[in-house]
């Protein structure tokens, strides 16, 4: 047994949850990014709680427009997921430049990106500050199976992204 730093438990605890977390901002314009950091936190009544960087573009438009989509993505786009993670929705339309496509699931605001082997829709409930994250706790309105593939779960400290069936 040894002491080690906090930072060298990210690696150590992976694999993480991966999920593509969609939005749709006040003019109508969407957007798509990589999180990790998301769990169930209540299945009655169904909430999930994700933490976004406090400065981060996802989480100002969620604070306006109060909803989301949450989707597992799958092998079929897993080089489009991992891209969505390296530029901001503030100033890159990601859905366009990586020619992303979204399907709009019954009951659902915000798309759902395609090549997805789950999607939640997402309302939310209340914030909460977490040092350099917000805390996000968010009704899950409904849910929607897009495929049958295994879902991508992100290795190594979030550098890559694999499934693990
Ligand atoms: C595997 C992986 C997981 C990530 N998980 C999160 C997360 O849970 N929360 C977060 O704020 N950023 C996370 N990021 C970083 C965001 O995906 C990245 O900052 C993204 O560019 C933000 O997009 P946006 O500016 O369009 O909102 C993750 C990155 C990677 C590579």
């Amino acid at each position: 047994m040894k002491k080690i730093e906090i930072m060298e438990t990210v690696a150590l605890s992976s694999p993480h949850l991966f999920g593509l977390l969609v939005t749709r901002s006040e003019d109508g314009r969407r957007n798509v990014m990589g999180v990790s950091w998301f769990s169930f936190a209540s299945l009655k009544p169904a909430k999930m709680v994700f933490c976004l960087g406090s400065k981060g573009y996802t989480g100002e438009v969620i604070g306006k427009t109060g909803v989301a989509t949450l989707c597992l993505p799958t092998e079929q786009i897993e080089k489009k997921a991992m891209a969505c993670c390296k530029s901001s929705g503030r100033d890159t339309d990601k859905i366009a430049s990586l020619g992303l496509e979204t399907i709009l699931p019954e009951g659902f605001d915000v798309p759902a990106i395609v090549g997805s082997r789950i999607a939640w829709a997402l309302k939310l409930d209340q914030t909460m500050q977490a040092g350099d994250h917000t805390v996000f706790l968010a009704d899950i309105t409904a849910a929607a199976q897009l495929s049958d593939e295994p879902s991508l779960y992100a290795f190594g400290g979030y550098s890559e992204l694999k499934s693990v069936e």
